[in-house]
């Protein structure tokens, strides 16, 4: 039997494209889109939508009892340099949101969750090159602090309740459906707009900064395999790190230029504003 999926932050740039995936895995009148506010992103249109404030945990119950839920996608959050621009808020958003997700998926005995970390788990003393899962986690943004509390939260979770949520440490996710909402990988994504509509970008990374990154359709086939995969093979519910490529934004600028020749690239690094 298919899940009954709800996707929380539905209109962002991964759910843009997860809700049309698993509405075509699962059938689309199974796979709920919640949307912080309508009317949302089009893409979305075709299939049961919700508006929904993952701060809310009545409005998340009754979205889960009067759809039948059984498996929360829940993608809500303040991105990097959103958050670092909010830090309480980003707090709020992110952990206390996590935290009703987790609830309401106990206290319904829900049979999954899937929720998104990210490379932002590791700050400044983690190694540069291929970190392994349990290098030392010591963030230095409040993303990175909400993904790392909520990592434990979520295995918490596991530990005391039996809930089967699971994790991915996502790198930059590279796409062309939705734009990003705000992270330090966003400029891989805007470079290629702007190359289009002015042949121009300001990058507010440095020309040699190296940052891993993937292909949207890549990490969400990831995310489903994880998600079907059974119980047993899935020991840890601290997040698994996902990787796929690393290039540094000189490389990207250097590939976009072999296709649109006069395009030019100014490098204005920011300080610490963005952070994956
Ligand atoms: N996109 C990436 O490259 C990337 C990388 C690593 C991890 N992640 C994680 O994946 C998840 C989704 O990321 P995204 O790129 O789609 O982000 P996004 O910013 O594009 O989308 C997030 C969505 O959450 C919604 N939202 C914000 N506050 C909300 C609230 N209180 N209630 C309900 N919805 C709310 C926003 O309106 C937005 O539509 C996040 O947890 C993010 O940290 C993303």
């Amino acid at each position: 039997m298919s899940p009954r999926v709800l996707v929380t932050g539905a209109a962002g740039q991964i759910g843009a494209e997860l809700v049309p995936l698993l509405r075509s895995k699962y059938g689309r009148d199974n796979v709920v889109a919640g949307l912080h506010r309508a009317p949302g992103n089009p893409a979305l249109k075709d299939g049961p939508s919700v508006t929904l404030d993952v701060g809310d945990p009545s409005a998340l119950t009754q979205v889960v009892d009067s759809h039948g839920i059984d498996t929360i996608y829940h993608l809500a959050a303040l991105l990097s340099a959103t958050g670092e621009k909010n830090p309480q808020l980003a707090w709020q958003v992110n952990m206390d949101g996590l935290r009703n997700v987790l609830e309401v998926s106990r206290s319904k005995k829900l049979s999954g969750v899937f929720w998104p970390s990210s490379i932002a788990v590791y700050g400044p003393d983690a190694p540069r090159a291929m970190a392994p899962q349990a290098a030392p986690l010591n963030p230095t943004t409040m993303y990175g602090v909400t993904k790392v509390s909520g990592e434990l939260l979520c295995n918490y979770y596991f530990l005391k309740y039996g809930l089967d949520v699971r994790i991915l440490r996502y790198p930059g996710l590279i796409s062309s459906e939705a734009l990003p909402g705000g992270g330090t990988t966003d400029y891989a994504v805007e470079i290629f707009y702007e190359a289009l509509k002015r042949r121009a970008y300001t990058c507010f990374l440095r020309e040699d900064t190296v940052l891993p990154m993937m292909y949207m359709p890549d990490a969400l086939d990831g995310t489903v395999k994880l998600m079907e995969a059974d119980a047993g093979r899935v020991p840890r519910h601290m997040g698994y790190n996902l990787a796929a490529i690393s290039f540094s934004a000189g490389e990207i600028a250097a590939e976009i230029k072999k296709h649109i020749s006069d395009f030019h690239v100014d490098y204005a690094p920011e300080s610490t504003e963005r952070r994956f």
